[in-house]
């Protein structure tokens, strides 16, 4: 992608120079353009040295740092797939959202026709004043994307709301906001379940598995990045992927009842999440003491959230589940696949505990029509990507 990196004159702009660094080494292709308050937190020096790309000062007719003369401000403006304007002042933002042209990067952000995102970093009162918030909210009309800001502690001994977010944050919203959606899946709303389910002992004990969420949580940002309006399930303790709604669960029943209440309102359910079958018939409120004699957990059956969704599925609702078998793989993901009702079951293979955490991993679709040919072995993002190209395809053909 080719992104301008707008740096305005607050004292995030150092963390600036670390995105522009993880966007090259992405393989972006970043130019910068400071402002004449940014230029005094960051030097073009250090943004040219990491990008390998021109920095632009605020001004192409006095700027000391235009590295290439011939480019107006029109051309910097068509050139480029996203402008992002990280850190973004009160009054960088104030200018945007009025339409005021008064130096480069202001002038760049009128003419573009490319996506637009803002990460703000000021002091919280500037930040929860009205007049802000309304600039804000006149931005977000346009369309453009607000990487808002988190709260923590700020330059100026403050505590509150107003600093910038952190860099793999932006880095990741920058991706989405340049990433074209697919026609069959943009704005639709897709229930996807990830991670672990942990059914509990007692106050410290927990019988849970091997499953990280990291598949579907990449699916999340996968179906995020086609356009789809997104909410995870979540088990386990990875966090939450930006523009994704979050909710975390713990156990089967948890991950049932979060999905139970948004089911109605979505358009498919994609089922990643490793759902314990059974959970302890009991579970102590205060920790259990070792005993004298031998002990037997006694289980029972958790609730079987594919099926229970399933079960309600309306016309036009699909549902992807997952089959995670060590053996006769093709055989029980197919008796999954029709057991449950489901329109589609990818298979893992999870002999000698392939398939979990950051291995890449290989998935082979099945449909009522019979198996397709498998994707992968590839990296669990990439992974993400090719099952949503190839849900993508076969509902830009169901419809
Ligand atoms: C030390 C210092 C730190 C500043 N930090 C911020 C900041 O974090 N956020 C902000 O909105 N303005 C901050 N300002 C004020 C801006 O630099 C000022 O509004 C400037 O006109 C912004 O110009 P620009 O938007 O063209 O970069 C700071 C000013 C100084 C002197």
């Amino acid at each position: 992608m080719r992104i301008i990196l707008g740096i305005t004159g607050g004292v995030a702009a150092y963390k600036a120079a670390e995105l522009a660094r993880l966007l090259a080494r992405r393989g972006h292709q970043v130019r910068c353009i400071l402002t004449e308050a940014g230029s005094r937190f960051i030097t073009p020096l250090t943004l040219t040295s990491l990008t390998g790309e021109p920095c632009y000062g605020a001004n192409p007719d006095h700027g000391e740092w235009r590295a290439l003369p011939t480019i107006e401000h029109i051309e910097l403006a068509r050139w480029a797939d996203l402008v992002a304007v990280v850190p973004a002042t009160a009054n960088i933002l104030g200018k945007a959202a009025n339409g005021l042209a008064t130096d480069l990067l202001s002038t760049v952000l009128l003419a573009t026709r490319a996506p637009v995102l803002w990460a703000p970093a000021m002091n919280t009162g500037m930040w929860e004043h009205p007049a802000v918030q309304a600039n804000v909210a006149r931005l977000r009309g346009f369309g453009h994307t607000l990487v808002d800001p988190a709260e923590g502690s700020l330059a100026c001994g403050e505590e509150g709301a107003g600093k910038l977010a952190e860099v793999e944050v932006i880095a990741e919203a920058i991706q989405v906001a340049g990433t074209p959606p697919l026609p069959a899946l943009a704005g639709r709303r897709v229930l996807i379940t990830a991670g672990p389910t942990r059914e509990d002992l007692d106050p410290v004990r927990t019988l849970t598995n091997r499953s990280t969420g990291a598949m579907g949580v990449e699916l999340a940002r996968a179906f995020r990045d086609a356009g789809a309006q997104v909410q995870l399930v979540l088990g386990g303790d990875l966090p939450a992927p930006w523009g994704v709604d979050t909710v975390r669960v713990r156990s089967a029943q948890d991950m049932l009842d979060a999905c139970a209440s948004r089911w109605a309102d979505a358009e498919g359910l994609v089922g990643a999440a490793a759902v314990a079958d059974q959970r302890p018939e009991v579970r102590a409120s205060e920790k259990v003491k070792k005993g004298d004699g031998p002990e037997t957990l006694v289980l029972v059956r958790t609730p079987d959230i594919l099926a229970t969704l399933s079960a309600t599925k309306r016309p036009g609702q699909w549902i992807l589940g997952f089959a995670a078998e060590s053996e006769h793989h093709l055989d029980h993901a197919a008796a999954k696949l029709a057991r449950k009702g489901l329109d589609a079951v990818l298979l893992n293979d999870v002999k000698d505990g392939r398939a979990f955490g950051d291995q890449p991993n290989t998935l082979t679709p099945l449909t009522p029509d019979g198996s397709e040919p498998a994707l992968g072995p590839l990296p669990k993002d990439a992974l993400a990507r090719a099952v949503v190209a190839w849900w993508a395809d076969r509902l830009a053909r169901r419809s």
